[in-house]
């Protein structure tokens, strides 16, 4: 397994991957290539954006995207999508693309890392066996302005 920085030849690949994963269980969004591009290129386009993929003989298997913000007391990241091709899945590559960030970032001075998740997926166990902790303090609302 190899990973790399993101870079613009990866983006049809990873909208391919991204509309793969997320229209399937348990996410089962409706994404197409068109709104999935969309959605990595508004990621990709923030100012402090990282992104690396990773690759096994060349093909894309995996991705995670982000960006920096700035907080009073130093610099946060903020995981926007991390994903792993279905059937690479369970094999380390999730483990080596946060490990290869984290690096990453602590080079860049990042102190701390966050995510949005679904509440009672797998997802937030994958982010727990990373070393991540459930946030005690910070809860989400939402308001939906039309249909
Ligand atoms: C979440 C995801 C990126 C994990 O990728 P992966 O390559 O399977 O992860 P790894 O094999 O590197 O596993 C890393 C750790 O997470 C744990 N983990 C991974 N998937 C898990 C699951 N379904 N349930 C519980 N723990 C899980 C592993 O046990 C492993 O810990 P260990 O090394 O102590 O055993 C992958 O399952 C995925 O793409 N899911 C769909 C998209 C998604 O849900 N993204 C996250 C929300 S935005």
């Amino acid at each position: 397994m190899k990973i790399e920085k993101y870079s613009k030849q990866y983006l049809e690949p990873c909208a391919a991957l991204y509309v793969e994963v997320f229209n399937d269980k348990p996410w089962n969004d409706r994404w197409n290539a068109s709104s999935a591009k969309k959605r990595l290129l508004s990621i990709a386009g923030q100012e402090d954006f990282r992104g690396l993929v990773s690759l096994e003989d060349g093909a894309l298997t995996g991705m995670v995207f982000g960006s920096t913000n700035h907080w009073y007391d130093g610099k946060i990241f903020n995981i926007d999508e991390i994903c792993v091709k279905k059937e690479f899945r369970g094999k380390g590559a999730g483990r080596a693309l946060l490990g290869a960030l984290e690096e990453r970032l602590r080079m860049d001075g990042v102190r701390l890392v966050y995510v949005l998740t679904a509440r009672n997926n797998y997802s937030d166990r994958y982010y727990l066996a990373n070393d991540f902790i459930l946030s005690k303090d910070i809860i989400v609302l939402t308001k939906r302005l039309g249909d």
